[in-house]
């Protein structure tokens, strides 16, 4: 087995509960970098310093191409602080958060302070254990449909959060979104830079993979992954990928639409935690998401996405939600790599 699946078994009885706050913050991080991230590029890094956790950027890990803003790498940041908070609340502490805690370093993103006991409600729990069992499954959906009233919790739980969410469930709009997806697959794959930024995430060696993506995640054969960076950076696949996502698009049951009224920094981390808890709360009801977020990545094709969901702001990520069957784990860094050390005075 590829150790970097490990970090998936982590298990909650482990939790040091009569230790330091440092040892619970470092456990904590465990549940963090369970957190979906853009190309699993896991931009993250954390420093523990005595009851604080603090959530740096790691812009090494930008993708200079499709997200020229670090857009997509504050959205994954915020939902790995997303995971801490709920792992937090499971193991029945309060804790506080600020957002962009220091004007003079923009990398710190958010600093946790756990504090001593808070209540664990029965939604807590539902939340903690959906961490383990989120993963992006991007197999095509049952054309069951999500029933409204688990679509309205997913709803009110973004809210929460700070941001909106739009359904798009009529067919005829369905088909529309799919075609923003098409165009956007296209003119990205005739992008040589794109195509060279995504061949740099591809890991041909899935048994070996730390993080990044595989071939067999964008549709490439297994039999051919070992060749899967060369023939992404080569030949535009656009049309193929096109024709494939606007396939998966269409017959999904429901995509949605997550966004933010306003484009900047804190929107971005209010909108990290609202997606993860909408993933997380998916997974309580067993419904899978899965990703499509290229029409907002290209920017005159997000303006047409929030003109055709009517919906004034600024769409942050575009989903597409069913059921389907297991899917399986992608690899993680370990805590230790991702920790930096405690600055000493
Ligand atoms: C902001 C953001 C944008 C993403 N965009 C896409 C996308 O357009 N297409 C896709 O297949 N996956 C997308 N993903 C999913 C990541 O590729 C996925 O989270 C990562 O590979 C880790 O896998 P996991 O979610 O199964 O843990 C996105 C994730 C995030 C957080």
């Amino acid at each position: 087995m590829n150790p970097h699946l490990r970090p998936w078994q982590i298990d909650a009885d482990d939790f040091p509960a009569d230790s330091y706050a440092s040892d619970q913050l470092e456990f904590l991080i465990g549940y963090a970098i369970l957190a979906p991230s853009s190309h699993n590029s896991q931009p993250w890094l954390f420093r523990i310093n005595s009851m604080n956790l603090e959530l740096f950027a790691d812009r090494r890990r930008a993708l200079r191409v499709v997200d020229p803003y670090d857009r997509e790498l504050t959205l994954s940041c915020s939902a790995a602080l997303y995971n801490v908070r709920v792992a937090a609340e499971y193991f029945g502490h309060a804790y506080s958060v600020e957002l962009l805690p220091d004007p003079a370093n923009p990398n710190l993103l958010a600093r946790f302070h756990l504090g001593l006991s808070g209540d664990t409600s029965s939604e807590d729990i539902l939340l903690f254990r959906a961490l383990t069992r989120r993963h992006t499954n991007r197999q095509a959906f049952r054309e069951e449909p999500v029933p409204e009233a688990v679509l309205e919790a997913l709803r009110e739980g973004a809210e929460r959060e700070g941001a909106w969410l739009e359904f798009v469930v009529q067919e005829e709009a369905r088909n529309a979104v799919a075609d923003l997806v098409a165009q956007a697959d296209r003119l990205q794959w005739a992008d040589r830079n794109f195509r060279q930024e995504l061949a740099h995430w591809i890991r041909p060696k899935p048994a070996e993979a730390r993080d990044g993506l595989l071939a067999h995640d964008l549709g490439v054969q297994d039999w051919l992954s070992f060749a899967g960076p060369a023939l992404i950076r080569t030949f535009d696949r656009g049309g193929g990928q096109a024709a494939r996502d606007r396939d998966v698009a269409v017959h999904s049951p429901v995509l949605a639409v997550l966004g933010t009224d306003t484009e900047d920094t804190l929107a971005w981390l209010k909108a990290g935690q609202a997606l993860e808890n909408v993933l997380l709360r998916a997974r309580t009801e067993e419904v899978w998401a899965s990703f499509l977020n290229q029409p907002i990545e290209v920017p005159e094709l997000r303006d047409q996405l929030a003109a055709l969901i009517g919906r004034a702001g600024c769409p942050q990520v575009l989903l597409r939600l069913g059921y389907a069957a297991d899917a399986s784990p992608s690899p993680r860094r370990f805590v230790r790599e991702v920790l930096i050390p405690h600055k000493t005075p």
